[in-house]
């Protein structure tokens, strides 16, 4: 039997045998004598009786191991045009340093931040500062607008607030504060302190009495050591897009966590200690928590850290120019970035300008790989390029190529083969196998993965785990080829990925369902040749109401840039005479979905009214 398969075998009938020895790679304060904690289905806890600590293991441990002049984090950011490095020791000094911050302003273990920050080193200093003091960070993206931080902020209830003072984009500075502030006014949780990292290019004022300058509690602070927590404890909160405009806050552990992501490191990315990694995404997304921030520390690789994006900061050659910079190994990023390269620039002619020697694997996840930018970056970049398929929900693969355990030929389309603890299963509406449907984990899924959803574990059993018992319900739908391939062909449930984004398109709908002229919506994701997807809207008008279609089209638009932040762009709005549903008054997205995308879509026989879907085909099929 191939290491594969020999692996993926006793990790599910023998997951004490798997799990216990992957949990040797790390240092724990107490080691756990017992894996697997699965008294009490369908909730599983990993190593219970483990305590360890996140930053010790991320950091303090290579600087005593001798890593300490190692670089930690390459900071790269053409938008500010700054480079620096940290090496492990000062990483290791700044975050027990401003573990000393936060705690003075009264963060203890279990206590929740929030940080809304920028690509900047302070962002991981604050994560791992919390990771130290056991606290939980809840990381917010600098893409999201007021309304959606104060959400996060009301839900994680955090102690101390920590941004900057603004964010970088390609075309425009984002000035922070205002959003900060507009967020403090909305939410009902007032966090008692905010820390501030001042940037020259928008510094912001301080309010007395509430903020603190990054810089001067750095320089008062005390360094405080590493506390021990339970494996079980929580790491972090994430929150992401579910169906409904109500986020969830996907929980991470401690010890599970390091675990599958220390795991991980070796066997699917095939990168060891003092080897460079580069994800160019963002610490606001999972894909930036795990292979940005913790998995490349927890194996002591230098990570690089890039504020800037694929194409415009200066050129489509940016994404060469940084890999060759710092000799990367490993490079991973969302498909979209490639799509964004291959349009600028489609014969690869800035390659040509960098040695990219060091460059061994493209890793490529947060959206489905087509098959044209699989080919295009494998041939002009010469290294395999490996498309794996994760969700924040699960914090590291569900499939890829282990490149590091036994490297498979690739098939374009597919993420290869499902990962150690995953029993990936494929099954149609009533749980039964079936070829192509809906993808589904057995449980329990394997460490690392969410334990729950913050403070609320019964919408954890109802999102994830009522529709098929004894499953997990990815939302992602697809099938396995005759040799096991896994196919991800896309959401089965009203989740989409614009740009790599995670949207909800209920989110959507709430907000323009409060314009006053909207009598009802529906929102639906459809096929862009850049982003992979985009928001489209089907409004319905009040009864009576004129408007302009011009002035309602524009108006929509600005709204949901204002309450949900640009990554959520409209593609257009139309105005209809009505939506269609089925008699329970359901509004048959996913019909609408199927004819948007040229599909043979069954129109269900519980439809209400089968003349509403007729008038609107000619609309959904004008693309
Ligand atoms: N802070 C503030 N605003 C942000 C932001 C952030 N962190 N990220 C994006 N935005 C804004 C952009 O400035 C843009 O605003 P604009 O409409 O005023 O220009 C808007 O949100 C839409 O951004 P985006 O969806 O990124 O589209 P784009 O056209 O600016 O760029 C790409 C297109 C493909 C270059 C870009 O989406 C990209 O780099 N994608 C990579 C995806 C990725 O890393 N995903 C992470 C998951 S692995
Ligand atoms: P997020 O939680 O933001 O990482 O988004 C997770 C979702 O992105 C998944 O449920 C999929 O729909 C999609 N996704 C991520 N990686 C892939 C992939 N390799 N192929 C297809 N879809 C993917």
């Amino acid at each position: 039997m191939g290491a594969y398969a020999d692996a993926y075998r006793t990790s599910l009938t023998d997951p004490s045998a798997f799990w216990g020895a992957a949990a040797r790679e790390l240092e724990w304060f107490r080691p756990p004598a017992t894996v697997l904690d699965d008294g009490a289905p369908p909730f599983y806890r990993w190593f219970p009786d483990g305590v360890l600590n996140t930053c010790f293991n991320a950091v303090d441990r290579h600087v005593r191991d001798g890593r300490g002049e190692q670089a930690a984090i390459e900071y790269d950011s053409p938008v500010t045009d700054t480079r620096c490095t940290l090496t492990y020791r000062e990483l290791r000094e700044q975050t027990a340093r401003f573990a000393g911050v936060l705690r003075h302003l009264g963060v203890n273990k279990g206590d929740r931040v929030v940080i809304y920050m920028p690509m900047v080193p302070e962002a991981v200093v604050a994560m791992l500062a919390c990771a130290r003091l056991g606290a939980v960070h809840s990381v917010v993206f600098g893409g999201f607008a007021p309304r959606e931080l104060a959400a996060r902020i009301d839900h994680a209830r955090p102690t101390v607030l920590v941004t900057a003072s603004c964010g970088i984009e390609a075309k425009r500075i984002v000035e922070y504060q205002p959003i900060v502030e507009q967020a403090l006014a909305l939410a009902d949780h007032r966090p008692r302190s905010v820390v501030l990292l001042q940037r020259p290019q928008a510094p912001a004022t301080l309010r007395a009495g509430r903020d603190l300058d990054w810089h001067d509690a750095l320089g008062e602070a005390e360094e405080v050591d590493c506390v021990p927590v339970a494996a079980t404890d929580p790491l972090y909160i994430l929150y992401t897009s579910g169906t409904t405009a109500r986020p969830k806050g996907v929980v991470r552990d401690n010890g599970g966590h390091a675990v599958a992501l220390r795991w991980s490191m070796r066997h699917v990315y095939d990168t060891h200690p003092g080897e460079t990694m580069w994800t160019a995404s963002d610490i606001g997304w999972v894909v930036g928590h795990s292979y940005i921030v913790y998995a490349p520390l927890l194996t002591g690789c230098t990570s690089v850290l890039y504020e800037g994006k694929p194409v415009g900061t200066p050129d489509a050659g940016a994404f060469w120019r940084v890999a060759a910079e710092h000799r990367v190994k490993t490079m991973f990023t969302a498909p979209t970035a490639f799509r964004a390269i291959r349009r600028d620039d489609p014969t690869g002619a800035h390659l040509d300008r960098y040695d990219l020697g060091a460059l061994r694997y493209l890793f490529l996840a947060g959206e489905r790989l087509d098959p044209e930018t699989y080919s295009w970056a494998r041939d002009r970049l010469g290294i395999p390029v490996i498309d794996h398929w994760w969700q924040t929900e699960t914090g590291w693969p569900i499939a890829a190529n282990p490149m590091g355990l036994e490297p498979h030929a690739a098939r374009p389309g597919s993420a290869t083969v499902p990962m150690p603890g995953y029993d990936v299963q494929v099954v149609d509406e009533a749980g039964q196998p079936t070829t192509e449907g809906q993808i589904v984990i057995k449980l329990p899924l394997p460490p690392g993965t969410l334990p729950t959803l913050w403070q609320d574990d019964e919408r954890y059993v109802g999102s994830y785990l009522s529709a098929h018992p004894g499953y997990y319900l990815t939302g992602d739908g697809g099938y396995v080829d005759d040799d096991g391939y896994l196919f991800v062909m896309g959401r089965t449930d009203d989740v989409i990925n614009v740009a790599g984004h995670r949207l909800s398109t209920g989110a959507i709908e709430q907000v323009l369902a409060a314009h006053p002229a909207v009598a009802e919506c529906a929102v639906i994701g459809v096929a862009d040749e850049l982003k992979g997807q985009l928001p489209r809207a089907f409004v319905v008008l009040k009864a009576g109401t004129e408007v302009d279609p011009g002035t309602l089209d524009a108006e929509l638009k600005a709204l949901v840039r204002e309450r949900i932040g640009g990554i959520a762009a409209l593609k257009r709005v139309d105005v209809v005479a009505g939506l269609p549903k089925t008699r329970s008054g359901k509004i048959l997205r996913k019909t609408m979905r199927g004819i948007a995308a040229g599909t043979d879509e069954p129109v269900p026989s519980t439809i209400e009214d089968p003349s509403v879907l007729d008038a609107l085909r000619p609309i959904l099929a004008r693309g």
